[in-house]
């Protein structure tokens, strides 16, 4: 009835051709938020097979949780907070991207420390000033000094180019202090894509594992990269209607004229945006709208005079190929992105795994 498909072997793909592209970087996949909702336990396990060089995920438990499943490779987490484990962590031997003092005073010994400088996105990392003292403490501590990072803004060019100028005298300041990180890592899929000076030793990838564009108006080279989720339901009613009839909550779609209605059972439990009216699905091979609000369990199509049966299957996003909708469409339909879409599609929808 519903379904969303994952192609792994595509994100493999994707991988290898941005592991080419960072000619010589290490890649890191990042995996958090259920691999952007692809699944992390199985792109997780797909891309360690594949020799995958780093996952990176948010949270701790994240990682633990692929240490549990069996996951060898190196792995590292950013988001912290002092009451984590940190003795479970260096015991499974994830390595630690650390923002603030707190919890860098808190690690015990042979912790493998990636220290974050906030370089202008005002999220985490450390300030300029915290950043010395953080230097000074790795320097005279037990930890390992595993790498230096900042993520960028990508508020413009020249913002992301101010924020390199700010990582290179980080690292500068780092080697001045006696910390010589072995890795340095600033770019995540924008930079890897667009920036070669920011790769360093490694790269940082979640959209662009996935085969989806970091650029809001910009699609990806369907040469370099393809998207790997495909979500399909099946029409489960159809009905003709005269002209003038309301369709779904509060009628913010009144027929025209006599036309048909079909039923698809995907609604916003299952990561359809509520708003999306007028995004255009596909069916038999046309595109035709989604009319009315979109449901909890269900969302309507208007299409029109056209033969579609109960079963037909409806594509609401795929690879753009062939006419098919995609992430990034369903996201302007809804004043958003596809890295949002594609985090939250699931609910009561099967993930079906291609290899
Ligand atoms: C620190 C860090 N690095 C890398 C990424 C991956 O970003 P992208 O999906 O744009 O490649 C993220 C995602 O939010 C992040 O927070």
């Amino acid at each position: 009835m519903r379904e969303i498909q994952i192609d792994l072997a595509v994100i493999l793909k994707n991988y290898r051709k941005l592991k080419e592209l960072a000619s010589g970087s290490l890649v890191m996949a990042v995996v958090k938020a259920n691999a952007y909702g692809h699944g992390m336990h199985e792109v997780a396990e797909a891309l360690d097979d594949a020799g995958v060089d780093y996952l990176g995920v948010a949270d701790l438990n994240e990682a633990l949780e692929l240490r549990m499943a069996g996951i060898k490779t190196n792995i590292l987490c950013w988001i912290l907070s002092p009451e984590d484990d940190f003795e479970l962590a260096v015991s499974q031997n994830i390595e630690l991207g650390v923002s603030s003092l707190e919890v860098l005073e808190g690690l015990p010994e042979g912790a493998k420390v990636h220290l974050k400088v906030d370089t202008g996105l005002g999220r985490n990392g450390f300030t300029q000033g915290d950043f010395g003292k953080a230097l000074e403490f790795l320097a005279e501590s037990k930890l390992y000094p595993e790498g230096l990072f900042s993520h960028l803004s990508n508020a413009s060019e020249g913002d992301d180019l101010a924020q390199l100028e700010l990582f290179e005298k980080a690292n500068v300041m780092a080697l001045q202090k006696g910390v010589n990180f072995k890795l340095r890592h600033l770019a995540a899929s924008a930079a890897t894509l667009k920036h070669p000076q920011m790769h360093f030793d490694m790269v940082r990838c979640g959209i662009a594992v996935y085969g989806l564009s970091p650029f809001e108006d910009e699609p990806v080279d369907p040469g370099l990269l393809q998207p790997a989720m495909r979500v399909v339901a099946n029409v489960v009613n159809v009905k003709r209607v005269p002209k003038g009839q309301g369709v779904s909550y509060g009628y913010r779609y009144v027929t025209k004229m006599e036309t048909t209605l079909v039923l698809v059972p995907f609604g916003y439990a299952e990561g359809m945006p509520r708003i999306s009216e007028n995004h255009e699905v596909l069916i038999q091979g046309k595109l035709y709208p989604v009319v009315g609000r979109v449901a909890m369990d269900q969302f309507i199509v208007d299409v029109s005079d056209a033969k579609i049966r109960i079963g037909d299957e409806v594509v609401i996003f795929g690879d753009g190929q062939k006419g098919e909708p995609t992430a990034q469409s369903l996201g302007e339909s809804s004043g958003s992105i596809n890295y949002e879409v594609v985090t939250r599609i699931g609910g009561r929808a099967p993930r079906v795994y291609k290899i």
